[in-house]
């Protein structure tokens, strides 16, 4: 079980803006989807505070599947419009989600999360997926979570865009 963690809001903005130089400096070389998404989702886990789960899921063509992530094991296929990840995903815009529990819809994996924040991964027009990280702490992510994760997320979508194989 997951203790809920104090978190050091003291510079976020910064620590994001480190984790990205950090992500850029990770998937620079590689171009496989799974290898960088695996290490993206290592190291957000790692930097952060109070979190207890990050990882992907990728599109299909059909329905979201869950991809490279830390934490304990999770729903593999999710529809698109289901749950926070689905709902990310059909309205492309990036959820953030203070109290599970206050959410319609939403789908418990583990039952230490109590907030949410997913952002949508677009090529263009194409849907690749979503990124979802859980907290065990109530409104673990504000508005900064969101510009630092959204920043992220597009680092990683760039390192795997097709053009760039
Ligand atoms: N809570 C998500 C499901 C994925 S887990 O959080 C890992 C949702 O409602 O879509």
């Amino acid at each position: 079980m997951f203790k809920a963690e104090p978190i050091d809001v003291v510079d976020k903005a910064s620590h994001y803006r480190e984790l990205a130089d950090q992500a850029r400096g990770l998937l620079a070389d590689e171009r496989d989807r799974v290898a960088n998404a695996a290490n993206f989702a290592s190291l957000v886990y790692n930097a952060l505070p109070a979190i207890n789960w990050a990882g992907f899921y990728f599109y299909d063509g059909k329905e979201l599947v869950v991809g490279p992530f830390q934490g304990q094991p999770a729903c593999v296929r999710i529809a698109l419009g289901k749950g926070v990840c689905g709902t990310a995903a059909t309205t492309k815009q990036t959820q953030v989600v203070r109290d599970v529990h206050e959410f319609p819809g939403h789908i418990a994996c583990d039952a230490a999360s109590q907030s949410e924040i997913v952002v949508p991964l677009f090529d263009g027009e194409k849907l690749i997926g979503v990124w979802d990280v859980d907290s065990p702490n109530i409104a673990r992510f504000d508005d900064e979570d969101r510009v630092g994760m959204e920043q992220l997320a597009s680092i990683f979508v760039e390192s795997i865009r097709a053009e760039h194989r």
